[in-house]
């Protein structure tokens, strides 16, 4: 439910960051659209209006001759003009602000719509010298005849509200990404948090879990004692005479013995950790582990460290550790196990690698969580007490493992 809750959380800012985009980007676009129709327009108007200003002045007679085109372009009368053209119906140039193309005739779809339907039209067109302009044909009647007047408009004065809008476009895109960057961070960091919540709160349940269970072992300890002593003392008397029974006190010993090694498993995993420090050699350490070891005989162990180095480390919780991992390993039924070590400046690598029945990946997954065991006559404990003990001295541990083939224990642990 936990989970549900926290997927629901990220669903909503996903959901609000998508919104916020899509309207974003509407309204961009179409404030980027209407920029660009008004420049439009205000080019549009511009144009009309000095073509009707044209038109006035040319209506009371001026002669046609005098270039009175070239003269507003050189006087400057309205600004941005890049040249006027009078055409007549046929597209043939009656005047123009360049003199050189007056008479040229101009084959253009233009021309002949505004002839045919006497309404204003414009277009943009790119001039030889590659700029962009404005061009209005608009008709005019001048003495009774019908003419058609072009103006070229530079677009120049309009382009900064185009360039505007543009820049407009850019910020909101570099807005809407710095958002989704934010977005995404946001996310990662708050499923970390809550990762950490979860584990924070399994590792009380532990913590509370393990104290009852040293509660308890401390509890069962002195009466199994006894138990296991009188059953030992009993079988001891009765081995001479061979009567029955025999066999069930064999039993109360070997449950006895194994109920004693579950509540140390269990005072271990919930003592508090003291971290000792001492010098020891590391051949020597794993030599001891290796003597103490049960059901070892048909298990082949090859032990690849050198002898004489001597480290400096917490030498009973790295026996316990090495323990608990070899004894694993001979529970997998493993034929030959090896044990290599690497020494480094500042630290230890140690590796233990068996070939026994090995961990499926689910088991891998659990392996190190207490009371997780597929054995049995297994406690779970095992593993959970090796992850407590080396992160106590400052270690790591790596756990390869493959099934039917065999698993690797890497224990890197510093040597201070
Ligand atoms: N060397 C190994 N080969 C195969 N499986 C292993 C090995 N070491 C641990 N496991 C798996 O991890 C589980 C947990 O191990 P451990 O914590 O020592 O508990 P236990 O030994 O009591 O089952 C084991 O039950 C076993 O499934
Ligand atoms: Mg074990």
């Amino acid at each position: 439910m936990h989970d549900t809750y926290i997927r629901g959380n990220h669903i909503y800012l996903i959901a609000i960051l998508v919104f916020a985009t899509v309207i974003t980007l509407i309204s961009t676009f179409l404030t980027y659209k209407n920029s660009k129709k008004a420049a439009e327009d205000s080019l549009n108007l511009q144009a009309l209006g000095i073509a009707a200003s044209l038109e006035a002045s040319m209506s009371k007679g001026i002669a046609e001759k005098e270039n009175i085109f070239r003269d507003i372009i050189t006087e400057g009368r309205w600004e941005g003009i890049a040249f006027i053209a009078l055409y007549d119906k046929n597209g043939t140039t009656i005047l123009h602000s360049n003199e050189n193309l007056i008479g040229r005739q101009v084959k253009d779809g233009f021309i002949k719509a505004v002839a045919d339907t006497g309404r204003p039209v414009h277009n943009y067109t790119k001039l030889g010298t590659d700029e962009r302009v404005f061009v209005l044909d608009f008709p005019v009647h001048i003495r009774d005849s019908e003419r058609i007047l072009r103006l070229a408009l530079y677009t120049y004065p309009v382009e900064g509200i185009i360039r505007q809008a543009r820049l407009h476009v850019f910020g909101m895109l570099f807005i809407i990404a710095v958002l989704w960057v934010v977005g995404y961070f946001f996310v990662r960091a708050s499923k970390h948090s809550d990762e950490l919540r979860m584990k924070m709160a399994e590792r009380e349940r532990f913590a509370v879990i393990g104290e009852m269970a040293s509660v308890l072992a401390h509890e069962i300890r002195n009466p199994l004692g006894s138990i296991k002593g009188f059953a030992q003392y009993l079988k001891e008397q009765n081995t001479d005479n061979r009567s029955q029974g025999t066999d069930s006190l064999d039993i109360i010993i070997s449950e006895s013995k194994r109920l004693e090694a579950l509540t140390e498993d269990l005072l271990m995993y919930a003592k508090p950790m003291e971290v000792k420090s001492d010098d020891f050699d590391v051949l020597d350490l794993i030599n001891e582990v290796i003597k103490t070891m049960q059901n070892r005989k048909d298990v082949g162990i090859n032990v690849a460290v050198p002898a004489g180095i001597t480290i400096k480390s917490d030498s009973d919780k790295l026996k316990q550790i090495f323990m608990n991992i070899l004894q694993n390993a001979v529970d997998a039924e493993s034929k030959t196990i090896d044990i290599k070590a690497e020494f480094m400046n500042d630290k230890v690598v140690i590796s233990i690698s068996d070939d026994g029945y090995g961990m499926s990946h689910e088991i891998k997954e659990n392996a190190f969580k207490p009371f997780f065991t597929t054995r049995i006559k297994g406690t779970g404990l095992g593993l959970a007490i090796v992850d407590k003990l080396t992160k106590a001295i400052g270690g790591e541990i790596e756990l390869k493992s493959e099934p039917q083939k065999g698993t690797v224990f890497k224990i890197v642990i510093p040597n201070t």
